[in-house]
């Protein structure tokens, strides 16, 4: 309990007492304390609007040195990894090829990096041939790979796919280093929430700040949340895990429709469930001031066939829904995402450490059919459909709408995704036998990666 979410020590007391605790001692301490998590923090809240760079954040003195490798940081606690396929970063080189960009980054100091960075769009730019991808590897990162999205333990035999990185096309991204982005998260908490294409991101974050190597020190900090396996039930609603070494929790909680969801019944298993389109899931109510980094996703569950299998009854201010114009679910859907959103960003106002991110629906390729009427993606060749992005716009315009003008902010996947189509499960599903198709799902290592690339990019 003692390492949990530094509140949750107050369960129990009303929670206008913690809030006020909080202030208090928020006011009592910031202003003084030399403490490297205060000037941590609020040199992130500072350069929230750009990505930060490891040096920046990690040492208030920042000195300039001949390469990105040996820059210095204060009080190093780990060392720093190779990248994982070993090209080493000549940051004099003046080349801009696929594989050398990472030295136009660690060239430029801080304030050029900012200046470009700060109105750069990640979402605009290309996927390039990159011989240091993937990032982990997809059969040894089992410790948090789910099996069924692990494509290099089906029968699957091209892996094309894993040998691709996103370059945007205005902003500067800095190569993934685990140990740099652990340090960088040092006491910080980051959680997904969302349906299982938030899961898939969740995994792939382990396997990247685990490098896909077996961590036996990491914690399972679940009971932390309150998220232990139900009895009966196949899975709990969430994992949370801990790097001792830097105090790092990440966290995945299953959300697919980021509204408040209340069974009729609580002891009946096979009860109706109240889905409360304008209020928050109670566990985002109750745990959003632990976090530091919230990255929300929704949208595949929004269709009728869903709503009926999950026994979800739409609600509206406490009531069953009344509104016709929810009887298209795309409706209720953008009316949910919209009520959310202005919740989280109202939330902010007080939880100035957290960053929050929507993220964009993750595409479909279903072709000559959908899910469940015979629908593949089978094609392998990389990039068929073309490599770059070059609109400006989101081609998810309800988060794109809903986000817009508030502190939350977007991470815009949908296009980039949209030319992956031959790096989902396709036939190496977990039902081949029942001849679906999984072309909503991604292979890991894989397409998530990138999401969390761009992700960290930008906290
Ligand atoms: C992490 O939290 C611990 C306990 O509150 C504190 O002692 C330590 O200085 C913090 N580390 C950083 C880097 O902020
Ligand atoms: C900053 O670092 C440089 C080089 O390590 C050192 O000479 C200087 O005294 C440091 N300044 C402060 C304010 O710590
Ligand atoms: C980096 O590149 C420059 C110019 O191409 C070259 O002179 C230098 O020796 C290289 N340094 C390393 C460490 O590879
Ligand atoms: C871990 O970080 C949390 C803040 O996220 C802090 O409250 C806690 O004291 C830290 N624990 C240690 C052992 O540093
Ligand atoms: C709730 O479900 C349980 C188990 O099915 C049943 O015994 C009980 O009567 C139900 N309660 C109500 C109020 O319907
Ligand atoms: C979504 O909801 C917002 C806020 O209620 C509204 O302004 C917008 O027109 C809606 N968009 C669609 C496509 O229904
Ligand atoms: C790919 O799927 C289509 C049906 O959508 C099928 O006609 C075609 O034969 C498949 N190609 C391969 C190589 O399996």
């Amino acid at each position: 309990m003692m390492k949990g979410c530094k509140f949750t020590v107050l369960k129990g007391i009303h929670v206008s007492i913690a809030l006020l605790t909080l202030g208090f001692l928020t006011i009592m301490l910031w202003p003084r304390q030399n403490n490297p998590f205060l000037t941590t923090f609020f040199l992130h809240q500072q350069r929230f609007r750009h990505p930060s760079s490891d040096v920046l954040v990690n040492a208030p003195n920042i000195s300039r040195s001949s390469g990105g490798h040996t820059k210095k940081v204060n009080k190093p606690i780990l060392k720093k990894e190779a990248p994982m396929t070993g090209k080493h970063h000549n940051s004099s080189s003046s080349t801009k090829s696929v594989t050398t960009f990472t030295s136009d980054l660690e060239d430029s100091d801080e304030g050029e990096l900012s200046a470009q960075n700060a109105d750069c769009n990640y979402a605009k730019g290309r996927w390039v041939a990159d011989s240091r991808r993937p990032l982990y590897s997809g059969s040894g990162c089992k410790q948090w790979l789910s099996g069924m999205w692990a494509c290099r333990l089906t029968q699957r035999t091209d892996f094309s796919f894993e040998g691709y990185r996103w370059q945007p096309k205005k902003c500067k991204m800095k190569e993934f280093n685990r140990f740099s982005f652990l340090r960088r998260m040092r006491n910080k908490t980051i959680a997904f929430v969302g349906d299982s294409l938030g899961r898939q991101q969740f995994q792939s974050m382990m396997c990247m700040v685990s490098g896909g190597k077996e961590m036996p020190e990491v914690e399972d900090a679940a009971r932390e949340y309150g998220l232990v396996k139900p009895r009966g039930a196949k899975r709990p609603d969430g994992w949370v895990y801990r790097f001792p070494s830097t105090n790092t929790t990440i966290l995945y909680y299953w959300s697919a429709s980021l509204s408040d969801l209340v069974p009729f019944n609580r002891s009946d298993k096979n009860s109706d469930v109240a889905m409360h389109l304008d209020r928050p899931p109670a566990f985002l109510r109750r745990y959003l001031r632990c976090f530091d980094v919230l990255v929300l996703n929704t949208g595949h569950h929004w269709n009728r066939g869903k709503l009926e299998l999950n026994r979800w009854v739409m609600h509206v201010n406490g009531k069953p829904n009344q509104n016709k114009e929810f009887e298209d679910i795309g409706n209720a859907k953008n009316f949910t995402v919209h009520s959310f959103v202005r919740w989280l960003d109202s939330q902010l106002k007080s939880h100035r450490r957290l960053k929050a991110f929507f993220r964009t629906i993750s595409p479909r390729h279903y072709l000559n059919g959908d899910w469940n009427t015979g629908g593949t993606c089978n094609n392998t060749v990389p990039l068929s459909r073309g490599s770059e992005v070059l609109q400006d716009e989101s081609n998810d315009k309800v988060i794109e709408s809903a986000v817009r003008g508030t502190q939350v902010k977007i991470l815009d996947i949908t296009a980039i995704s949209e030319l992956r189509d031959e790096a989902h499960m396709s036939s190496y599903s977990i039902r081949p036998t029942q001849g679906i198709n999984d072309c909503l799902h991604w292979c890991l290592p894989g397409v998530p990666d990138t999401w969390n690339e761009i992700l960290i990019a930008q906290i």
